[in-house]
């Protein structure tokens, strides 16, 4: 287990890779979305995205310039199994294993996420996430996994982002099947989390091959006033976008208030007793937060459920306005999301709120007590062009300092984080946004061969760590 603390900076299989079709790989959802969904909007796909199948090696030797001790990264099961069960493909098994020794040699520490949404189409069509099939699938890839590159990585992920995954699949709609409804979210959302605990039994019957955790993309919630009833609404809004996934993995139960009120208007039958010991025994060690934003929350109005998506960056799409007041997201019953009129947003409607860094580890800790927690994931997505051939990312400096040091902060309060990741390593494939919006330190020129050029961002990132790492 890591000791000292983790820079880095963090990529996913599908939106960096390629390589779609090579070496055996089998199809996953966004192969099939990308090159046939009228709902993909920008038209583009990650078929070869950043080249980073075949150009690991100077872009870790790049990662490694710019003082990174830590990578995170994730598997694409389709490679390692193309029908997401059974037969194993020998390639892409020993594209990893030379993927991770080549991050090794370059000094970064390896952190392995095992599915970032890239289910294999094979299982979609039985269902996908619906199909609690698929978390049994997914125990097996994950102890391929475990048997593969337990000797070379110490730290794990079962799943990223549960809950902005099932959301956009199946309330915003935006990401495939592309389905808006609760009943179906559910069931996906207790399959997913499921499966993470399945995986972590799995992980346990290994010796030596350090902990596991899952990535929990967790938005502190405010509420606009202190009235009862919206104490009310930030509870269940914690509880929607945060505890389900967070009490979940380390508690090993869903939030009893949640599941109560659900029940009152769902069918919620799916939970199955016999299911409780998996849960129970299948905790997680730590927790990783992606941090983009925090929740501003009101009591509920009025309509029924919706959430916003805005993959176009054209502020406000999508939003439903009620009296004035922008709502991203409508729980029925139980809360709005609502965009504060006084808050700095981004082109997407990302609220850019540096406090919600500091305020999530210290919640983190009064819930969980004292277990690991990195920041997996926290960066701005933007517009960019080279100007004179460079990149003066202003912006992402001032965004990535804020943060920062809100992170440094709780650090120095005896928080347990151990690490910190921008998203992301160099611009990639932003799922239905496309390439316009980019988070890299390193840009991609993607009219030009994928050449990289790093930026203002990525010098000011090495320089902050040398000085951490001098103690000044
Ligand atoms: C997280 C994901 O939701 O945020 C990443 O883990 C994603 O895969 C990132 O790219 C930023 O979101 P988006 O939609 O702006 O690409």
């Amino acid at each position: 287990m890591a000791k000292k603390f983790l820079w880095g900076t963090a990529t996913a299989s599908y939106q960096c890779e390629g390589a779609w079709n090579e070496d055996g790989k089998g199809l996953s959802v966004w192969d099939v979305f990308s090159h046939e969904s009228p709902l993909n909007i920008n038209h583009v796909t990650g078929d070869v995205a950043c080249d980073h199948y075949h150009r690991y090696e100077e872009d870790f030797k790049l990662l490694a310039e710019g003082g990174h001790n830590s990578y995170r990264f994730s598997i694409a099961w389709p490679r390692l199994i193309p029908n997401g069960t059974g037969e194993v493909n020998r390639k892409g098994v020993e594209f990893y294993h030379k993927f991770i020794d080549s991050m090794i040699a370059h000094g970064l520490e390896p952190n392995l996420t095992l599915y970032h949404w890239d289910l294999p189409d094979a299982l979609a069509r039985k269902g996908g996430w619906e199909n609690k099939e698929t978390a049994y699938a997914f125990a097996d890839f994950a102890r391929l996994c475990f048997k593969e590159y337990g000797n070379k990585v110490k730290i794990w992920v079962t799943i990223n982002e549960p809950k902005y995954s099932l959301f956009s699949m199946y309330a915003a709609g935006n990401y495939p099947p592309n389905v808006q409804d609760t009943q179906r979210l559910m069931v996906a959302a207790y399959n997913t989390m499921f499966a993470s605990a399945l995986a972590a039994i799995e992980f346990r019957t290994f010796k030596d091959i350090g902990h596991i955790g899952i990535v929990a993309d967790y938005d502190p919630v405010y509420g606009v006033d202190d009235s009862e009833e919206c104490k009310f609404a930030v509870r269940m809004a914690d509880h929607v976008l945060n505890g389900w996934v967070t009490d979940t993995a380390i508690k090993g139960t869903f939030p009893r208030e949640l599941v109560d009120t659900l029940a009152q208007r769902f069918d919620v039958g799916f939970m199955k007793d016999e299911d409780k010991a998996i849960f129970e025994a299948g905790t997680l060690d730590f927790l990783g937060i992606n941090y983009y934003f925090r929740a501003y929350v009101r009591p509920y109005t009025t309509g029924e459920c919706m959430l916003a998506a805005n993959n176009t960056g054209k502020s406000g799409a999508n939003v439903s306005e009620v009296d004035g007041v922008q709502r991203t997201m409508v729980a029925k019953g139980m809360f709005e999301r609502i965009k504060d009129p006084e808050g700095i947003y981004t082109e997407w409607d990302f609220e850019i709120f540096p406090d919600g860094m500091y305020a999530l580890l210290i919640e983190l800790r009064d819930r969980y007590g004292d277990i690991p927690l990195y920041i997996t994931e926290n960066g701005l997505g933007i517009r960019e062009k080279p100007v004179d051939g460079r990149i003066d990312d202003d912006a992402r400096v001032d965004f990535l300092d804020q943060h920062i040091q809100a992170l440094l902060r709780a650090r120095s309060e005896g928080i347990n984080v151990c690490g910190y990741y921008v998203w992301s390593a160099f611009d990639l494939y932003s799922w239905v946004n496309g390439y316009d919006k980019r988070y890299g330190l390193i840009y991609v020129d993607f009219d030009e061969g994928n050449r990289r050029i790093p930026k203002k961002s990525y010098y000011w990132y090495k320089n902050f760590i040398r000085k951490f790492e001098e103690g000044k």
